[in-house]
Order: structure tokens, then C-alpha cells, then sequence
């Protein structure tokens, strides 16, 4: 009953140019995949040219980052409401990178997914543990901490429409992907944990993607997984073959 979410994360890589040159071999290599939602979420100074070439296509856009005001004086930030009007769909919140050299908190993920609501964006919010809090035994306390700090104060409408992504952070540009077994854990406890605040509709409702390593050749056995809904994908992303691969997995 969920759709599988397939999502790239290009992170700070791609010029325009770029941009449209992947587009170019990407799209017929998806244009018959009716399986899965895909969406890829170029830097800002790509939008432009990743909502021409995907316009009329199976293939969604969305930003890796907004402000949560309307506008202001905010040198250097970026509104939902902007990000609306250009045509983007989704947008992730809170990525690993974000908490940690920007000091992104719970209480940012909370102001921005209103935000992203508020201005008709799919909100693709990050949660994760680090290595050391994986190897004290700490995962399941600070997802805890995590949801119910920046998803829990939601209301069951807003909660409603909103993607959750693991992704444990010592899995995030390492080539140590998650097993499916350790992931689908870390996602059972997350739905669980949804289950409590927000009922067990909601919470089977709700699509929780796994990233942290993705490739088309560990991409199976991770959607095998009960709990897993598709992939948040950061460097397998920029090769539109290997996209292609994990979108038709
Ligand atoms: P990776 O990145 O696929 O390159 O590990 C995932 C992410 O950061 O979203």
C-alpha cells in the first residue's frame, strides 16, 4: 500500500549544464518506471534546468533545503514559498550534513516542515545515529530523541503528508550501506515509534526511506525489507545509469 519513493540527493555536485545532461540520458531510461515516485534534488542554481527537462515527465524535483519564513532579510537563504513557485515538489530536511556543519536541531525541522507544508512541499525529513551512538548502543534513544523532537510536535494532518528518511550517518558517503537487517530495525522502530504519537494507520501510512550507500547492487535486498520504502541516494544519484538501476530495482 505504500509507493516506493526512490529520491537522489546531489548534494553540492552538478552545474546547469550538468544538470541537463543528465536529464537527458536519465529520463528514457525511467520513463516506463510506474512503480515508484522518483524525485532528484539538485543544488539551487540547477532547479531551473531540472524542472525543464523533467516538465511532463515521471520525475519530480526537489530542493535540499529551505528558510522557514516567507522572506525576509535572511542573507544567503532560500523560502518554501520560493522554492513553490519555481515548481518544486519535495525537500529534504535536516540532512545529516545540515545537523552537522550547520547545527541544524529538532526544533529546525520543526519550523521547516511547517514551512514546507505551509507552501505545498513534500517534506523529506533525515533522522539518523552516528557511529559513536551506534557502538554505545544509543541508536533507538537518539532516533527517539529525533522523532519526537522534530516529528512528533506535527499534527496528524501534517504528519500526514510528510517522507522520513534513515539514514544512519556512518553509512553516508562511506560504502558501509546499512544491512537490510540492521536498517529494517532502525525502520520498525521508527513506525513503531509513529504508532504511539500518531495511531497505527498513520503510521503504516507513512514512507520511511532508507539511504546511507545505495547502490543498484545492494538496492534489492534493502526494499526486501518489510519497513523500507525506497532510497534517499546521495553519490549512486549522480550517474543517471546507476539511478536508473536503483529506481527500476
Ligand atoms: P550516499 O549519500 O548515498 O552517497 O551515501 C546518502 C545521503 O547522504 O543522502
Amino acid at each position: 500500500m505504500r509507493k516506493p519513493l526512490m529520491a537522489g540527493n546531489w548534494k553540492m555536485y552538478k552545474t546547469p549544464a550538468e544538470t541537463h545532461a543528465f536529464f537527458e540520458a536519465f529520463k528514457p531510461k525511467v520513463a516506463d518506471a510506474t512503480e515508484c515516485d522518483i524525485v532528484i534534488c539538485p543544488p539551487f542554481p540547477d532547479l531551473h534546468a531540472a524542472l525543464k527537462e523533467t516538465a511532463g515527465s515521471n520525475v519530480s524535483i526537489g530542493a535540499q533545503n529551505l528558510h522557514w519564513g516567507r522572506e525576509g532579510a535572511v542573507t544567503g537563504e532560500v523560502s518554501g514559498h520560493m522554492l513553490q513557485a519555481v515548481g518544486c515538489e519535495y525537500v529534504i530536511i535536516a540532512h545529516s550534513e545540515r545537523r552537522q556543519y550547520f547545527g541544524e536541531t529538532e526544533v529546525d525541522v520543526v519550523r521547516k516542515t511547517q514551512a514546507a507544508l505551509e507552501f505545498g512541499l513534500k517534506p523529506i525529513i533525515c533522522v539518523g545515529e552516528r557511529l559513536e551512538e551506534r557502538e554505545s548502543g544509543r541508536t533507538e534513544e537518539v532516533l527517539a530523541e529525533m522523532f519526537d523532537g522534530g516529528i512528533g510536535p506535527l499534527t496528524p494532518e501534517q504528519f500526514a503528508k510528510i517522507v522520513i528518511a534513515y539514514e544512519p550517518v556512518w553509512a553516508i558517503g562511506t560504502g558501509k550501506t546499512a544491512t537490510p537487517a540492521i536498517a529494517e530495525a532502525a525502520h520498525k522502530f521508527i513506525r513503531g515509534r509513529a504508532a504511539v504519537k500518531f495511531g497505527e494507520e498513520a503510521a503504516q501510512a507513512v514512507r520511511i526511506l532508507y539511504g546511507g550507500s545505495v547502490k543498484p547492487d545492494n538496492v534489492q535486498a534493502l526494499m526486501a525489507e518489510e519497513d523500507i520504502d525506497g532510497a534517499l541516494v546521495g553519490g549512486a544519484s549522480l550517474d543517471p545509469n546507476s539511478f536508473a538501476a536503483i529506481v527500476k530495482f
